[in-house]
């Protein structure tokens, strides 16, 4: 049969095939089901290509124009439904082509000149992904703002700051939230930097050789803002480093969301009570009515595994494949988009949760710091300003320390006496030292959480992010 074998006159295969797919293989098969999500970057690459073939004199400019109609047609009909592809078009590429030589008849038949599907879904994939970066980075930026925000808030704020999640050091609330707004920043670069490893066009590899006819890549590589072009055919069909590129730079998204996502959960936890969470963000039990529930962070938690298994998902399956295409490669799909739509989602609730979702109990907060022993460090940092060796200072703090768990009191709750007796050199003025507002201010070496150090990082970050300066 003349056109071959799974629909007549728009047929898939060469008259090389003599039987139709079976049902089930065919299901197998097919990505259309997902990969119609490329449709806009699949008509934007064959709307480049057909121009470009036209420029090079490989078809005619009145053919070129009628192609360019005909796909802008297509995407028309994608807008108001029309456009519904099934099974047998198998995937988006061949979707598309199909509808055009439904719509032209034999010059649509003429737009697979000198390309493949091969280096068109790759085309297609990384045109999808550079769009989504670019929403990506306004997420993250939102997300970096709305820390900033609170960090703002809270520029005066103690918190107790931990190591082994047990009492360290008494800290500057928006020193605490800074170190996000840090990480977030590293979030960002990797992302940065992956877009321009990303912005190769592969076009014109053709299936994996390249191709006798005469075309222009770098013709379509600017059309489609690509910043060049893959040198090696073989390469630019077979690479997908940037799936596994941009699954880890958005596994260490998801990283940074879930640490700050167990603190928030730790927080609001009635034992802490650091934060109150608003109506907004949290949810109630069917069953226990007294129960508020962090469930947005909970989730961002949980949806780590999602994020981190496509990362694993993709790595096993480019590890091994030979040159050049493999439908392996058809796996890419539900991975990346997967990873993105979670990331982005997780990037969005978090920030509302940091906008309207929790608000930080200061009075819990000053109290939580003025009651425990993390002003230990600051006693040894005394002793040694005294001139005391820092390995004896904090010898004899530990004693010290021994001696009021034994006694029920803190360390401000010593008589001077008492402390003359530990050591001979403190004098009255060791108490003033050792409140909370203190013991932080005076962290004042560079990175550090004293308030001066702080309000000095929150005015460069608004001016790097834009934000009035808003320090109270
Ligand atoms: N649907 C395929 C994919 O996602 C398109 C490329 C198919 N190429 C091929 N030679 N079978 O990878």
């Amino acid at each position: 049969m003349a056109g071959g074998v799974t629909g007549g006159d728009s047929a898939t295969w060469s008259d090389r095939f003599e039987q139709g797919l079976h049902p089930v293989i065919e299901r197998f098969n097919a990505s259309i089901g997902f990969d119609i999500r490329l449709l806009q970057e699949d008509l934007d690459g064959s709307i480049a290509h057909a121009r470009m073939l036209a420029e090079c004199g490989v078809i005619q400019v009145e053919e070129a124009d009628q192609l360019v109609s005909g796909l802008e047609q297509v995407r028309q009909e994608a807008a108001s439904g029309e456009f519904q592809p099934g099974l047998a078009d198998e995937d988006v590429h061949f979707a598309v082509e199909r509808r055009l030589i439904a719509l032209l008849g034999p010059v649509g038949k003429k737009l697979h000149t000198g390309r493949s599907r091969n280096d068109q879904v790759g085309t297609d994939l990384r045109l999808w992904l550079r769009r989504r970066l670019d929403e990506l980075e306004q997420y993250l930026l939102g997300f970096q703002r709305a820390l900033l925000d609170q960090a703002n808030l809270h520029s005066n704020t103690l918190i107790p700051g931990y190591t082994h999640l047990q009492r360290a050091q008494p800290l500057c609330l928006a020193h605490h939230l800074l170190a996000y707004v840090e990480m977030v920043e590293r979030d960002r670069q990797r992302m940065a930097d992956l877009r321009k490893r990303l912005n190769l066009s592969p076009l014109g590899a053709a299936a994996l050789a390249g191709t006798p006819v005469p075309i222009d890549r770098r013709s379509t590589a600017m059309a489609l803002g690509f910043d060049g072009i893959y040198a090696n055919s073989l390469d630019a069909v077979s690479d997908r480093d940037f799936t596994v590129e941009f699954s880890a730079a958005a596994s260490l998204v998801m990283v940074h969301l879930s640490r700050l996502a167990e603190e928030v959960i730790f927080w609001a936890s009635e034992e802490c009570g650091f934060v109150r969470l608003t109506d907004r963000c949290a949810t109630g039990s069917s069953l226990m009515p007294q129960k508020k529930n962090p469930d947005v962070p909970e989730l961002v938690r949980g949806k780590c595994g999602r994020v981190f298994g496509h990362l694993q998902g993709l790595l096993t399956m480019i590890k091994g494949l030979p040159l050049a295409y493999n439908k392996d490669f058809q796996e890419d799909k539900e991975a990346l988009f997967d990873v993105v739509a979670t990331t982005s989602q997780c990037l969005e609730a978090m920030t509302i949760l940091l906008q309207e979702g929790l608000s930080f109990r200061t009075e819990r907060l000053e109290a939580a710091v003025a009651a425990d022993y993390s002003n230990a460090t600051d006693v040894a940092d005394y002793l040694v300003a005294k001139q005391v060796p820092f390995r004896e200072a904090y010898q004899l703090v530990g004693a010290v320390v021994k001696h009021c768990l034994q006694e029920g009191v803190l360390l401000r709750e010593l008589t001077l006496e008492r402390w003359q007796k530990f050591h001979p050199a403190i004098e009255a003025d060791l108490f003033e030292a050792l409140t909370p507002r203190n013991v932080v201010a005076a962290r004042t070496s560079e990175g550090g959480t004293g308030f001066d150090r702080v309000h000095e990082q929150l005015a460069i970050w608004n001016k790097r992010l834009g934000l009035a300066d808003q320090v109270v």
